[in-house]
This record gives C-alpha cells, sequence and structure tokens, in this order.
C-alpha cells in the first residue's frame, strides 16, 4: 500500500530516493516524506498530498545526504496529516513502514506506562520507540532491531536508520514485500518495496522474505533473519524489465500507455508458449506435468479486483474446454467462510502484484487444507508467487496506474493458455481443435489493435456522457464479467456510480433504475446470446435508457436501436472478451479525463493491497 525507498552509498541519497517513490507513488499518495543525515544529524521533510508538494519542500529546505530513506503513504491507522506521514522518529531511530502493527494498542499502551509519549496516531511510530528502548538497553543498532520486531505481531517492510550509526541502513521484512539491490559502487545500496523503484539503478535484485532483514554498511549488505539473526544466502534475480517501460512515454496517463500496450502485451505473454507448429501450447514452466492436470479434480480461483474478473472468465474456459468443475472465489470471502478444499484440488490465484493480502492469505489458507498452487503474477518474485508451486507470469511490464488495463488480458491469455493446455492433456479437446484455439490465440494481437483503433469513438461517447450520475454494463455469459470490469474502471477513475449486470438479470430488479438520464452499456457480441441480448436491450429503449451498444463489425441490427453503437472485430467466440474490453477501458479513461479526475492515482485506491 504505501512506498518505501532508501539509499545508502556516495551519492546524495535525497534524490535517489524521490526519484523511486515518484515510481512507487501509485502504491499510495496521502502524504510523504524523506529522511537523511545532513551534517552528521538527521534531518525529516514531510508533506500532506501528492509527491509534489514534499518536492516543493525538499526544494526549499536544500536536503541532502545518505544514506536516506522516504516514504509514500496510503493511510491506514491515522488520517493523512503531516504528524502521521513517515518517516517517524524517536530518539534519533528514522523508521519508515509499509503494513500494519496489529498489537499496536497493547505496545503503545505498554511504552506510554513507561514514559514514552507520541507524535503520531500511527502504528509505526510504535517501532521507532521500541527500537530507541532495546538500545537504551544496551543492545546495538541491529540487535536493537531484532529485538523490537520480535515483539511486533502483524506486517511490515521497513526502512530503518539511527542518528549515531550513520553509516548503517536496515531493512526488514514481514508480510509486505522489499527487495534490495547493491549499487555500482562499492557500498552503494538500494532498498524498495517494489522493483519500478529500482530499475533505474539496478536490474539485479534479492527478494527479502519474511523474517527477513538487510543490514547495509561500507563492509557489505548482510541478510539475516529476525528471530535469530542467522546469517541468509540470497539468490539474485535478473528483472527483465527496461526502466523506460516505467515511463510514460509521451503518453498523458499511465493508464492511456498501458491501455494502448495491450497488443504487445498480450504478444508477450504468448511467446514461448506455444509450439514451435503453432499447434499446441507449452507450460512446461510450471513444473506441472500433463499427469498433473489429469489428476486435478476441482480448480478454486482466488483473486481480488480485476483479477477476480480475469478468474471468472477463466471459469467458464477452464469448464468449457477442459471440463474441470471450477470454482471462483473473492479471496477476502474465501478465508473466512472454512471453505471445503478435497483433494485433487488445484487452487489458481491471479494477481497483477502478487502482494494483494487477502489473495495472498486465501492461497495459503488452501494450501494448508493440501491444495497445490499455481499463480498468474505480473511481479517476478512477488510473495504470491514464490508462495506457489508453480507460476505463470504475464509478461505485460510495469503496470503503474492504479486501474489495472494490460495486467488484466494477459491474464486472460494466460487463462486460456492453461485451459487449452489442461484441455489437450485430458483429451477433452481433439488435437484439431487445439490448433484452431491456438491460431486464434496468436492472431489476437492484431484484433486487440483494431479494438484500439475506436478510441477516438469512445472519447465521443465520453464527451456525451460524462455528466451521467449512474451507468449500467450488462452483457450475457463469458462476456459478463467484462460487464463487471468496465463498471468498476469507470467507477475507480470516474467516481461515477456504475453496475455491471447479466443482461438477463436487469428485470429482476435494475430495470427500476432506468430512465432517459441512464447510459445502459450492453455487450452484444455476435455469439449464442445474441438474440436474447437485443431483447434486454428494446426492454431499455421501451424505459428511455440511453443504450450504448457494443457489437460485432459485421451487425446490421443495433445501430436503429441504440443511442451510440461501437462496433468491433471479433475474434470468435471464445475469445470476445479480450477485444471487447478495450472500448471499456478506454470509455472509462475519456470519462475521467472529462471529469477531470486524477486518473492515475484515482482518490482512495492504491495499486497493490497488501493490507486486509
Ligand atoms: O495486484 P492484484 O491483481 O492482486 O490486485 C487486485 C485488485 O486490487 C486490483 O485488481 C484492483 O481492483 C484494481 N484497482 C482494478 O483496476
Amino acid at each position: 500500500m504505501c512506498g518505501i525507498v532508501g539509499y545508502m552509498g556516495p551519492q546524495d541519497g535525497v534524490p535517489v530516493v524521490m526519484d523511486g517513490l515518484q515510481k512507487l507513488e501509485y502504491r499510495g499518495y496521502d502524504s510523504a516524506g524523506v529522511a537523511t543525515f545532513q551534517d552528521g544529524r538527521i534531518t525529516i521533510n514531510r508533506s500532506v498530498g501528492k509527491l509534489r508538494e514534499l518536492e516543493k519542500k525538499l526544494f526549499a529546505s536544500e536536503l541532502s545526504g545518505s544514506p536516506a530513506i522516504g516514504h509514500t503513504r496510503w493511510a491506514t491507522h491515522g488520517r493523512p496529516t503531516e504528524p502521521n506521514a513517515h518517516p517517524h522518529v524517536y530518539e534519533g531511530v528514522v523508521v519508515v513502514h509499509n503494513g500494519i502493527v496489529e498489537n499496536y494498542i497493547a505496545l503503545r499502551e505498554e511504552l506510554a506506562a513507561a514514559g514514552h509519549r507520541f507524535s503520531s496516531e500511527t502504528d509505526t511510530e510504535i517501532i521507532s520507540h521500541l527500537i530507541a528502548r532495546e538500545l537504551a538497553r544496551g543492545l546495538d543498532f541491529c540487535q536493537a532491531v531484532r529485538a523490537a520486531l520480535n515483539q511486533v505481531r502483524g506486517a511490515f517492510a521497513l526502512g530503518i536508520m539511527y542518528e549515531q550509526e550513520p553509516e548503517m541502513l536496515i531493512a526488514a521484512r514481514k508480510g509486505s514485500p522489499l527487495v534490495v539491490a547493491h549499487g555500482s559502487q562499492q557500498g552503494e545500496y538500494y532498498i524498495a518495496s517494489d522493483i519500478p523503484a529500482l530499475l533505474a539503478y539496478s536490474r539485479e535484485v534479492i527478494f527479502l522474505d519474511d523474517d527477513e532483514m538487510a543490514v547495509c554498511s561500507p563492509a557489505g549488505m548482510t541478510i539475516m533473519t529476525v528471530a535469530d539473526g542467522r546469517e541468509q544466502q540470497k539468490e539474485v534475480h535478473q528483472i527483465a524489465w527496461d526502466p523506460i517501460m516505467a515511463e510514460k512515454g509521451g503518453y498523458k496517463h499511465f493508464m492511456l500507455k498501458e491501455i494502448f500496450e495491450q497488443p504487445q502485451a498480450v504478444s508477450n505473454t504468448l511467446l514461448g508458449r506455444i509450439s514451435e507448429d503453432r499447434r499446441k501450447t507449452d507450460l512446461q514452466e510450471t513444473g506441472f506435468t500433463p499427469a498433473d492436470w489429469r489428476a486435478v479434480k476441482k480448480i478454486m480461483i482466488l483473486a481480488c479486483g480485476t483479477s477476480w474478473h480475469a478468474g471468472l472468465v477463466g471459469k467458464f474456459w477452464l469448464e468449457r474446454l477442459a471440463r474441470i468443475p471450477t470454482e471462483i472465489d473473492i479471496a477476502s470471502e474465501f478465508r473466512y467462510r472454512d471453505p471445503l478444499v478435497e483433494e485433487g484440488t488445484l487452487l489458481i490465484g491471479i494477481s497483477q502484484s502478487g502482494e494483494t493480502a487477502d489473495t495472498l492469505a486465501a492461497l495459503r489458507e488452501g494450501k494448508d487444507k493440501g491444495a497445490k498452487i499455481l499463480s498468474i503474477c505480473n511481479v517476478m518474485g512477488s510473495s504470491i508467487s514464490r508462495q506457489s508451486d508453480g507460476v505463470m507470469y504475464t509478461y505485460a511490464g510495469p503496470e503503474i496506474g492504479v486501474a489495472s488495463t494490460k495486467a488484466f488480458t494477459t491474464q486472460l491469455a494466460c487463462l486460456m493458455l492453461l485451459a487449452l493446455d489442461m484441455a489437450a492433456a485430458r483429451k477433452t479437446m481433439d488435437d484439431e481443435e487445439i490448433a484452431e484455439n491456438v491460431e486464434a490465440l496468436l492472431k489476437l494481437p492484431a484484433l486487440l489493435e483494431k479494438s484500439l483503433i475506436l478510441a477516438p469513438r469512445l472519447e465521443q461517447i465520453a464527451r456525451t456522457y460524462h455528466h451521467a450520475s449512474d451507468y449500467l454494463f450488462l452483457a450475457r455469459g463469458l462476456n459478463y464479467p467484462i460487464a463487471l470490469e468496465g463498471a468498476l474502471k469507470l467507477k475507480e477513475i470516474s467516481y461515477i456510480h456504475a453496475e455491471g449486470y447479466p443482461a438477463g438479470e436487469m428485470k429482476h430488479g435494475p430495470i427500476a433504475l432506468i430512465d432517459e438520464n441512464m447510459p445502459v452499456v450492453i455487450l452484444a457480441p455476435h455469439d449464442h446470446h445474441y438474440e436474447k441480448v437485443v431483447s434486454n436491450l428494446q426492454e431499455v429503449v421501451a424505459r428511455d435508457g440511453r443504450v450504448i451498444a457494443f457489437t460485432a463489425s459485421t451487425d446490421k441490427r443495433l445501430a436503429d436501436l441504440s443511442h451510440e453503437v461501437v462496433k468491433i472485430e471479433e475474434p470468435g467466440e471464445i475469445l470476445n472478451p479480450l477485444v471487447y474490453v478495450i472500448p471499456l477501458q478506454l470509455l472509462a479513461y475519456y470519462t475521467a479525463v472529462f471529469k477531470g479526475t486524477d486518473v492515475d492515482q484515482p482518490r482512495n485506491l492504491a495499486k497493490s493491497v497488501t493490507v486486509e
């Protein structure tokens, strides 16, 4: 949720930290702060609001130094005020934190009884007090951090500095992501919540595991366990992402750039996963074999938000193509209903970030009950991917816009590959059918390009309807999740209330909402639901609703029945969700632009939700 960046080395750490925070601002943006050693003393600058507010302060204060740590916040405990902004300091111990200290009330009372006075409402401040208390008991900085963290329950990713140790920087992790990297110079180190913050400096990173801390000093970086200080040998991961991928590249917003990147992202996701003769899939990378696929009795998909919508489409494909009973659950619900996980169940976790706390916890619950886990993630080395028995990475590149777009279409590409792979192993489709679907998948990027050509038309529609206060999105079958996704995109970034509904369900309630002010988006692809969807469309017209219809490029009927019609070149029924979602992303995007909202960082949201 929050973003952490730290630097230690020969350079001025403040610009490095600010540059990293800018790359992580999607993780939280209600306040920010930086701390560094200046003239031998720790100096902290914090401000409420976006990073640019902090930048103004730093410019005025001419802050510089090393080591330096910084933070961009998404408030959990305590409102977004300057005293609640990180870094927090107590007796020279400076802390930036992502996560939640669950036992902070008990700890705060204990510390208050011992005479500690607090200057914020946050759970984080407790950590600097706990470390300071251990230092006062005679422990050295590293021991004091370990002793303090062993008293903390909950989740943390931390960057810590201490005024008496100007040549040390400590990073620690439990439950919240943290990566560390060596710089190109001796004694140069970086820490960050997420890879994009480091890309400009290093593409060789180490993912800290839970209960690990990295102690950086001029002598080197030591990684040890928090519990007992045992030194750990860690693998260095090479990151394929390019620093340019985390820039806007001439687009007005990251979201628009990411929408337009989808043909390439889907193409990258298919690459290497299809046999040379283009007739079958190849998913050996997952570590699951055809025999494993044959042994699967049931699939349970767990995800949140947009990833859950991808899972809804995936359920349809896995059942229809591979004939495997598939359930899908919202991760935050699964965990608390004591789910039945029978023998032979495969759990599929879907997550762009690979860090969503609800999804991670749900997968752990399923694993504890004996299920195997396959995850579909975009971020290499993320917590979910490392908890899994096998991973399919979506090669979408860094997704910075808070509203997920290219992650969704690449997740769908992975799910389709998976359904075909399973279908081949279980012989629920013959070779010819598999080959036809593989061919259709390979043609998909070109059709996604054609959906993007519709952008000016969607801009026009958005201009007409951006004053609406409510929107309804209707579809049937495997496009129903696309209606949900269209509604989610619109409400997230334009703040217009929007609901996705199965078109056949409209008459059971939502029809009461329809009047001449209500835009109703209807997805009417040329599939076996078409006639029924057209009937639903007519029910809307009969009640004066404003119909915005999305249909096949060959359609001849809907232009007369609808206020707006958008025609889409279709890949065929089974892959339609991928081409239909793009115009809905564009509709949401342009609506938000007309409304003047903050497209990439919409209010109250954060890109990766690492708290429950
Ligand atoms: O990183 P994840 O895919 O696990 O994130 C799940 C949701 O938080 C995410 O999809 C969210 O709904 C997006 N803001 C949707 O645009």
